[in-house]
């Protein structure tokens, strides 16, 4: 597809993953819409795009303001041929620790932010990508969502991040399968360990020895790592209804 002036959403777009996406889909000539629950965060990397980029505000959990922002992008370029959802939270909780069990609410709010945010996004953009014209390929649009490795090897105290990444990986196959007849792909990333404000909260010697246990390379992630993928994701019709691991070989151990 040919992302020369095409409008990008990318959900998330204020930080880590997402704003390094944000560049990239910029560096193919697309514009970019920065929605994010943080305003001041979608203005700041939404500023150095000047009229190439907009900055709007939504929770991807909470359905009419996402309406509102692809409205907002339908009214501002005419169309949105690609999304890309780095919304996320990451808590740490055990099922059962001393204090009792999980807290319910706090699960509910990480598969409703992680899952249903993810899931929203994409019935809302996928309606406004059926009204654009195909390409020469018969591409309408792209979708690429952010699951992690946790999805297939959580943690002990992930059991609510890894049941709202499992639920994003499982999600885009059967969409993709459905999106076909319009020519929209859908395609899952799920990254290992990567340096965001995500992963800063970590203590340094946490960081670094989350980093050694990458096989190759041994560190952490760069986002622009992540978005070279997002960039390829865009460029090749053959990516499709998978889960790309993105991870240095990592393979979560238990705790
Ligand atoms: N950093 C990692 O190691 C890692 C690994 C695997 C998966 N992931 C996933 O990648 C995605 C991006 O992570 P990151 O590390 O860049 O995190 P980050 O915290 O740096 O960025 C996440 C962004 O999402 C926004 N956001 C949070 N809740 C939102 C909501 N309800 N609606 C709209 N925006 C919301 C935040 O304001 C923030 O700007 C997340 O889904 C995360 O789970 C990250």
């Amino acid at each position: 597809m040919d992302w020369t002036n095409a409008a990008v959403m990318v959900f998330g777009g204020g930080s880590g993953l997402g704003a390094a996406s944000v560049d990239s889909v910029a560096a193919l000539g697309a514009r970019v819409a920065i929605v994010d629950v943080n305003r001041a965060a979608a203005e700041a990397v939404a500023g150095p795009l000047g009229d190439r980029g907009l900055a709007l505000q939504a929770d991807v959990a909470e359905e009419e303001p996402v309406q509102a922002a692809i409205a907002a992008v339908l009214d501002r370029w005419g169309a949105v041929r690609g999304v890309v959802h780095t919304a996320g939270i990451a808590i740490a909780e055990r099922l059962l620790s001393r204090s009792g069990p999980h807290d319910l609410d706090r699960f509910r709010r990480v598969v409703s932010v992680n899952l249903v945010g993810t899931f929203n996004v994409m019935r809302l953009a996928a309606r406004a990508m059926t009204a654009n014209a195909p390409d020469a390929e018969g591409q309408r649009g792209v979708i690429v969502v952010t699951a992690s490795v946790a999805a297939f090897e959580g943690q002990v105290g992930q059991v609510a991040y890894a049941s709202s990444k499992g639920g994003v990986a499982a999600l885009v196959l059967p969409a993709a399968r459905e999106l076909a007849r319009d020519g929209i792909r859908v395609v899952g990333v799920a990254p290992g360990i990567f340096e965001t404000p995500m992963m800063a909260g970590l203590p340094e010697a946490a960081r670094q020895s989350l980093g050694r246990q990458v096989p190759f390379p041994p560190r952490l992630g760069r986002p622009s790592e992540y978005a070279l993928l997002v960039q390829q994701i865009f460029l090749n019709p053959m990516l499709n209804g998978t889960v790309i691991r993105l991870d240095g070989a990592i393979r979560m151990a238990p705790r």
